[in-house]
C-alpha cells in the first residue's frame, strides 16, 4: 500500500507563479464562514435579469431553492453577454472530427447558429417548459441545440449516443419530449454508428414524438418519415431560421432562478434511470465557479473536455462552464486511438490546448500503447490536467503527470456526481497533491464520512460519503418522482446528502473515495445500473432471471459480469452467451455489454426474494461471502 500521508506533491513554482486565486485559504475560511454572502458574490459575477432576494431558501427540506426570486437565463450568460464585448470575435469552438474535418465558431457565430435554431425549435410550437430529447454523436449541432432549448426555456434530455433502442425509448418516454434532435450517424473508431436508424427503431415503441430533427454528419442513407422528420441544413436556411435580422435575433426566454434547465438520466439503485433535473439559477453560478478555480482558467486559455455532453462531465464542463467563462473549448468527435494511439496528443500539440481533463479510463487506454507516442508531440502547451469518473490509480496518476504533463501540470482530481452538478470534492491549483486523492472539498463544501448509524468514523476508516449543507449546482428533484428524490438522497441520514460512494479521510484531512455502495457499475467511466442491465437480459426469450455485477478490469475500471438462469427447456451455449451479450448491446448500447455471461442453475436470493449480488462478486472474487444469514436455502 501506498504511504499516503508523504506521498505528495506540490505545485511546479513556475506554475504556482501564475495562479489566479492566491488566496486559497481566506477563501475557504470565507466560504465557510458566511455560505450565502459567499455565493452571492459569485453570483454576480453574471447578468441577471432580475437580482434575488434570498440565496437559499431551506423552507423546504430536502427541495433547497438557490436566488429565489432572481431572474435569468444561462444561455444569455453563454453567449449574449460575450457578444456585446471583444470576445465577440474570439473562438468560442474548435471542433475537429475523426476523420479530420475541422470546424470553428466565434461566439458571434455560434451565437447565430443557437439563434437559428431556437427559431426553429419556436417554429414547431416548442416552449418554456417543453421537454426536447438529445441523442446525437460528438459534433458542434449537439451544444447548439442544448443553447437552443436553453434560449427559449425548453428542458432539454440529451440522451448519450452511446446508448441504443430500449435506453432511449425509456428515456423520451418518461420525459414526455415531442421534439427527438438526432443526426443521421455519427463516426466512431472508423464506423458509423446508425443514429437516426436508432431513433426510427425507439420511436415504433413510443408515440408522443411529433418531430425529428436531423442533422446530417455521415450522409449515409437513412429514412425520413414525411411530416415527421427534417432534416437541420433544410430548417436552417428558412427565413423562419434567420429570424427578421438575419440571424441574430431570437428573443431569449426570461427564466426563474429554479426553471429547470435539463434532465439528465442516471441509473441508481434499483429500477429504470431517474431523470435528475438542474435549473438555470444555481447550476450556472455553481459550475461557472468550480470551473473559474478548480482550472485556473484565463482569458486566452485552450480549453479541453474530452467527455461526451451525453454525461453530467460533457454538460457541466464541456458545454456550460467554459461558455460562461468566454473561454475557448476543443471538441473532438471520435475515438483516442484512431487512426493511431497518438491522436489526442497530436491534438493537443496542433489547436495549443493549455488544460486537459479526462478519465482515469482514457488514462490507462492510452498507457497501455507506450510512452513513444506521446513523446513525438511537443505537450508543452498544457498547464493543468484534470481526472474525473472513478478513483485515479497511483500508478495512471504518476504516468499522466510524468509523461503528460512533465511534472510541471497539477492534477485536479474531481469528485462529483450527475446529481451534484459540479466539482464537490477537488484539489485548488495551490493544493499539495496525493495521487488517488480528490483531496479536500471545494469552497462551501461540507463532507463527512459516517457508519451504518451516522456517527464520524475514525481516521482512516471506511464509511459512508455525505455532503452536509446544500450547494447551487445540486439536483433540485427527480423528474416526475419527487419521493424517490427523498428517499434515495435524504432519507438514510436526515438532513445530510447521501452520495451513494464510501470514502475515507487521512490524518491530513484528505478525502479517498473507495467506490460505490450501491448497485451502480462505472464502466470505463460511464455510469450504468444493474438493474437495467439484468432488465435487458430478462427481455430475451430464453432468460428467466439474472443478476449483473461489477468486477475489476484493468482498463475499464470495472466491467459487468452476469449470471443468466434459462427457462426451462433452454441449453446453455456459448452461442447462447454470445446472442445475450449482443442483445444487451442492442437494447442497451455498446458500453452496456456484459464482458461475460455465466449459465447458473440458480441465483443466491434473500428469503425475500432479492438477489444477493455481493455473495454473486465474492464468490467470483474468490472471497469470503461475508453474513449470508439471510440467503434462500
Ligand atoms: C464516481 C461523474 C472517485 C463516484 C462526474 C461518483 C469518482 C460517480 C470521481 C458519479 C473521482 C466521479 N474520484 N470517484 N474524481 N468522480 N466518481 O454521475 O463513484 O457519472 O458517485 O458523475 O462517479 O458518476 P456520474
Amino acid at each position: 500500500m501506498p504511504n499516503e500521508t508523504q506521498d505528495s506533491y506540490l505545485p511546479h513554482p513556475a506554475f504556482a507563479a501564475n495562479v489566479n486565486l492566491k488566496n486559497q485559504d481566506e477563501v475557504y475560511r470565507h466560504a465557510a464562514a458566511d455560505l450565502e454572502g459567499f455565493w452571492a458574490e459569485r453570483a454576480r459575477e453574471y447578468e441577471w435579469f432580475k437580482p434575488w432576494d434570498k440565496v437559499l431558501d431551506e423552507s423546504n427540506k430536502p427541495f433547497f431553492k438557490w436566488f429565489v426570486g432572481g431572474q435569468v437565463n444561462i444561455a444569455h450568460n453563454c453567449l449574449d453577454r460575450h457578444i456585446k464585448t471583444s470576445r465577440r470575435n474570439k473562438l468560442a469552438l474548435i471542433w475537429e472530427g475523426e476523420k479530420g474535418d475541422l470546424r470553428t465558431f466565434s461566439y458571434h457565430a455560434l451565437n447565430r447558429e443557437v439563434c437559428m435554431f431556437a427559431n426553429i425549435l419556436r417554429s414547431m410550437g416548442v416552449k418554456k417548459g417543453d421537454r426536447v430529447t438529445i441523442y446525437m454523436g460528438r459534433i458542434p449541432e449537439l451544444p447548439i441545440a442544448m443553447l437552443a432549448c436553453a434560449k427559449i426555456g425548453a428542458v432539454h434530455s440529451v440522451v448519450y449516443g452511446g446508448f441504443s433502442v430500449e435506453a432511449l425509448h425509456g428515456r423520451i418516454e418518461d420525459s414526455q419530449s415531442n421534439v427527438v434532435i438526432t443526426c443521421d450517424g455519427g463516426w466512431m473508431n472508423g464506423k458509423v454508428v446508425e443514429l437516426k436508424k436508432i431513433v426510427d427503431e425507439a420511436l415504433k415503441r413510443c408515440a408522443m414524438i411529433e418531430h425529428v430533427i436531423v442533422v446530417r454528419r455521415t450522409g449515409q442513407e437513412v429514412q425520413m418519415e414525411a411530416g415527421r422528420d427534417y432534416w437541420y441544413h433544410e430548417l436552417m436556411v428558412l427565413p423562419i431560421a434567420r429570424g427578421n435580422s438575419g440571424g441574430n435575433r431570437c428573443e431569449t426566454e426570461v427564466m426563474d432562478a429554479e426553471d429547470p434547465l435539463f434532465l439528465l438520466y442516471t441509473s441508481g439503485t434499483t429500477g429504470k434511470p431517474k431523470a435528475i433535473m438542474h435549473t438555470h439559477g444555481g447550476y450556472m453560478v455553481g459550475v461557472a465557479t468550480t470551473l473559474q478555480w478548480v482550472f485556473d482558467l484565463k482569458e486566452e486559455d485552450r480549453w479541453w473536455c474530452t467527455a461526451d455532453p451525453g454525461w453530467i462531465t460533457g454538460h457541466s464542463y464541456m458545454v456550460y462552464g467554459p461558455l460562461l467563462l468566454g473561454v475557448t473549448s476543443f471538441m473532438y468527435e471520435g475515438a483516442p486511438t484512431y487512426p493511431y494511439p497518438n491522436r489526442w496528443w497530436s491534438m493537443v500539440e496542433r489547436y495549443g490546448i493549455n488544460i486537459l481533463y479526462t478519465a482515469p479510463t482514457a488514462i490507462r487506454g492510452l498507457m497501455r500503447f507506450g510512452e513513444a507516442w506521446p513523446n513525438r508531440h511537443d505537450l508543452s502547451g498544457l498547464r493543468l490536467l484534470g481526472s474525473v469518473g472513478e478513483p485515479i490509480n497511483p500508478e495512471a496518476w504518476r504516468w499522466y503527470h510524468r509523461v503528460i504533463g512533465k511534472e510541471r501540470c497539477p492534477i485536479m482530481d474531481t469528485w462529483w456526481q450527475t446529481e451534484t452538478g459540479m466539482f464537490m470534492i477537488t484539489p485548488l491549483p495551490l493544493t499539495e497533491l496525493k495521487p488517488g486523492s480528490a483531496t479536500r472539498p471545494f469552497p462551501g463544501i461540507e463532507v463527512e464520512v459516517v457508519d451504518e448509524a451516522g456517527k464520524v468514523v475514525p481516521v482512516g476508516e471506511e464509511g459512508y460519503l455525505v455532503v452536509k449543507r446544500p450547494w447551487p449546482g445540486m439536483l433540485r428533484t427527480i423528474y416526475n418522482d419527487p419521493e424517490r428524490y427523498v428517499k434515495q438522497y435524504w432519507s438514510k441520514y436526515p438532513g445530510y446528502y447521501f452520495t451513494g460512494d464510501s470514502a475515507r479521510r487521512d490524518a491530513d484531512g484528505y478525502i479517498w473515495i473507495i467506490g460505490r455502495v450501491d448497485d451502480v457499475i462505472k464502466v470505463s467511466g460511464y455510469r450504468l445500473g444493474t438493474a437495467e442491465i439484468e432488465s435487458a437480459l430478462v427481455s430475451h426469450p430464453a432468460v428467466a432471471e439474472a443478476a449483473a455485477i461489477a468486477l475489476p478490469h484493468e482498463v475499464k475500471g470495472q466491467a459487468i459480469h452476469t449470471y443468466v438462469m434459462l427457462k426451462s427447456g433452454q441449453q446453455p451455449s456459448e452461442e447462447l452467451a454470445a446472442e445475450l451479450i449482443k442483445h444487451v448491446g442492442h437494447e442497451m448500447g455498446p458500453i452496456a455489454k456484459p464482458e461475460k455471461v455465466t449459465f447458473v442453475p440458480q441465483l443466491p436470493k434473500t428469503r425475500s426474494g432479492k438477489i444477493m449480488r455481493r455473495v454473486l462478486k465474492a464468490r467470483a472474487q474468490g472471497l469470503p461471502e461475508g453474513d449470508i444469514s439471510t440467503l434462500e436455502e
